[in-house]
């Protein structure tokens, strides 16, 4: 990742072509990001993200990333027995977001959606292991229809007993 980053720097390189220059540097900051170490683990529905090279995900797909970190500082701070707020763990507005599959969205999704927003909303209310980890369930029962590919991560989240 970094050679391939360094490379673009080659002054040969930067010479002979300018525009793949930029090219080179844009995916060079993408994979900079890390992002895509773990790509293998992602959805399952056959999308063109598990094909050998990655394209730039898809918002909805980014934003899910998001959610996975939310997850994570979420438990760190449930954990800690620290307060979580709304204002620190808004609501992403995922589910109006283009998918990989655009296939997904439809009632099933919605009601997923409708499900997992509660659970989102009762955490807020009142922070604690065991509601964290009901959210954590309702992102499961989305998954379990709709992407099956990261549920073992998302269950790594959970808070245990
Ligand atoms: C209503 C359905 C739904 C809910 C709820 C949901 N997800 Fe997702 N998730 C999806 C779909 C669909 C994708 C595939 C998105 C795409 O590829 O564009 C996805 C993708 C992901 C990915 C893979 C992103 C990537 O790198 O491509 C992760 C990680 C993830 N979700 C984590 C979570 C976590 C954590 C939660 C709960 C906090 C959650 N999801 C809640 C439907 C859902």
């Amino acid at each position: 990742m970094l050679r391939n980053f360094c490379s673009c720097f080659h002054p040969l390189f930067v010479r002979t072509n300018g525009i793949l220059l930029i090219l080179c540097l844009f995916v060079g900051v993408f994979q900079g990001c890390g992002e895509f170490k773990n790509i293998e683990e992602d959805c399952e529905h056959g999308s063109e993200m598990r094909a050998g090279k990655e394209p730039e995900p898809k918002p909805m797909a980014r934003m899910m990333r998001a959610m996975y970190q939310q997850g994570e500082q979420m438990r760190k701070q449930i954990l800690a027995g620290d307060s979580i707020s709304p204002d620190a763990f808004p609501l992403l507005n995922y589910h109006n977001q283009i998918p990989t599959d655009p296939s997904v969205l439809g009632a099933e999704f919605d009601r997923h959606h409708a499900e997992f927003a509660q659970t989102w909303a009762e955490l807020m209310k009142s922070p604690d292991p065991i509601r964290y980890n009901m959210m954590l369930q309702a992102c499961v029962g989305c998954h379990q229809d709709h992407c099956p590919g990261p549920i073992k991560k998302i269950r790594k989240l959970s808070i245990e007993p």
